[in-house]
């Protein structure tokens, strides 16, 4: 599922190649894509739309308005929704359009609105191919910084031998993987990042916990992993899990526990991001057994536990980033604060429990992040997915920074 998440719009124009378009699209939503087939006039006499509807698991645009009630198709909006178009195949009267700004059909204007990347696959014989008028509008469309996908060379429809066979679906798909990898800005960056809550022993069957779900935590570690970071996350106990081929999950109970795989973790990542809710004390003396009841009172001793943070805030080196939370009740954006030099944060996520929809448990999340120059950024009401994007992002402003400090 290389392309999770993706939102592709797939252009077909008017070749025989394109019976090529569903396989295509097959692969594309094999690899988790979200694909929108936009269709001209002459590519529907080709390859019927109940097919392609079919594999794409969406109603096929072709007209301005839908035919069956009238609705419009926003151009615009699919231009903007789309993470990149591909163009399979494109015909030499469609490319001379598109080279021209002729938009008389629905797939040429939304080609004027598209705001991603677009991937260009020609498909004709070989002498209009060759052409100089072909040619040139090939020249024109790279110019605009159209990605043009060569066509092989082999027997064409017409039985003619030579170069204007599509190119092959399997290279397009491996042709777009490879352009989203090359986009993640966290190649090669390992993150550690802890979640969830910690269980500190008081006997055999009691623990002192909290309610934290480690949403947040699972959270960000998908979305540094997104953006191709390899990520360590450490987490305490939860009813999640996370399959990611760069998330290695490590599973601890306490905060003891927690504190040594950090440890030993740390040195070798380019960043922390403490999201866990670990314990603050622990008993002195969990009990081997059973902690039996009648006794008139039971005062049970607890003593500190190590804060793993602080301590990685000691160790940290010169690129090491490391990022901290703060849930706090009262006084919160001094708290914070106090948390982020006291800690030797980079930068602290503030979630306030004040603010509904914020805090332990929910899907939802309000923050904001402060950073070591007394820089606020206010976030609203989101989904811990967006609020994960958001800390990243400010993560990737900063190690942008770090590595051209003079803005060059
Ligand atoms: N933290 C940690 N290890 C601890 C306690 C906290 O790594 N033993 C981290 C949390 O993951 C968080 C940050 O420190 O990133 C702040 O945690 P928080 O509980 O808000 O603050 P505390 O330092 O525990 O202070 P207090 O509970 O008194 O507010």
């Amino acid at each position: 599922m290389r392309l999770n998440g993706k939102k592709i719009i797939l252009g077909i124009t008017g070749s025989i190649a394109a019976y090529k378009a569903a396989i295509l699209l097959r692969l594309l939503a094999k690899e988790g894509a979200e694909v929108q087939v936009v269709i001209t006039p002459a590519g529907k006499e080709f390859i019927t739309p109940v097919t392609l509807s079919a594999l794409s698991g969406k109603p096929v645009i072709s007209e301005f308005f839908g035919v069956s009630d009238g609705t419009w198709h926003s151009h615009v909006d699919l231009g903007l929704w789309a993470d990149a178009m591909v163009i399979a195949p494109a015909t030499a009267a469609s490319l001379g359009k598109m080279a021209n700004g002729i938009a008389d059909n629905m797939l040429i204007t939304t080609y004027l609105s598209a705001k991603c990347p677009v991937f260009i696959a020609p498909a004709m014989d070989l002498d209009m191919f060759v052409h100089p008028t072909t040619q040139k509008n090939l020249e024109t469309l790279a110019s605009f910084g159209n990605i043009i996908l060569e066509p092989g060379e082999g027997v064409l429809a017409s039985g003619l031998y030579g170069k204007g066979r599509m190119e092959e679906p399997e290279k397009i798909v491996e042709t777009l993987v490879h352009f989203f990898e090359s986009k993640k800005k966290l190649l090669n960056k390992t993150f550690l990042v802890t979640a969830g809550p910690t269980y500190e022993k008081i006997d055999p069957v009691r623990f002192i916990g909290n309610y934290s779900s480690g949403k947040m935590g699972f959270a960000l570690a998908e979305a540094l992993a997104s953006q191709g970071a390899k990520v360590i996350l450490v987490s305490g106990p939860v009813s999640l899990q996370l399959n990611h081929p760069l998330v290695e999950t490590i599973f601890v109970e306490s905060a003891a526990e927690m504190y040594e795989v950090c440890s030993a973790c740390f040195d070798r990542c380019d960043g922390a991001i403490m999201s866990a809710a670990v314990a603050d004390f622990t008993p002195a003396a969990p009990a081997n057994q059973k902690v039996k009841r009648g006794k008139e009172r039971w005062n049970l001793e607890l003593e500190p536990t190590r804060d793993i943070a602080a301590e990685l805030g000691r160790r940290k080196k010169e690129g090491q980033l490391l990022v901290g939370f703060a849930l706090e009740t009262t006084n919160e954006l001094e708290n914070a604060r106090q948390k982020l030099v006291g800690k030797n944060l980079d930068l602290i996520v503030l979630n306030s429990l004040n603010d509904p929809g914020a805090g332990f448990g929910v899907d939802t999340n309000k923050i904001s992040i402060l950073d070591r120059y007394n820089n606020i950024a206010e976030f609203g009401l989101k989904s811990k997915k967006s609020v994960a994007a958001d800390i990243v992002e400010k993560i990737i402003t900063l190690i942008g920074q770090a590595s051209n400090p003079a803005g060059n």
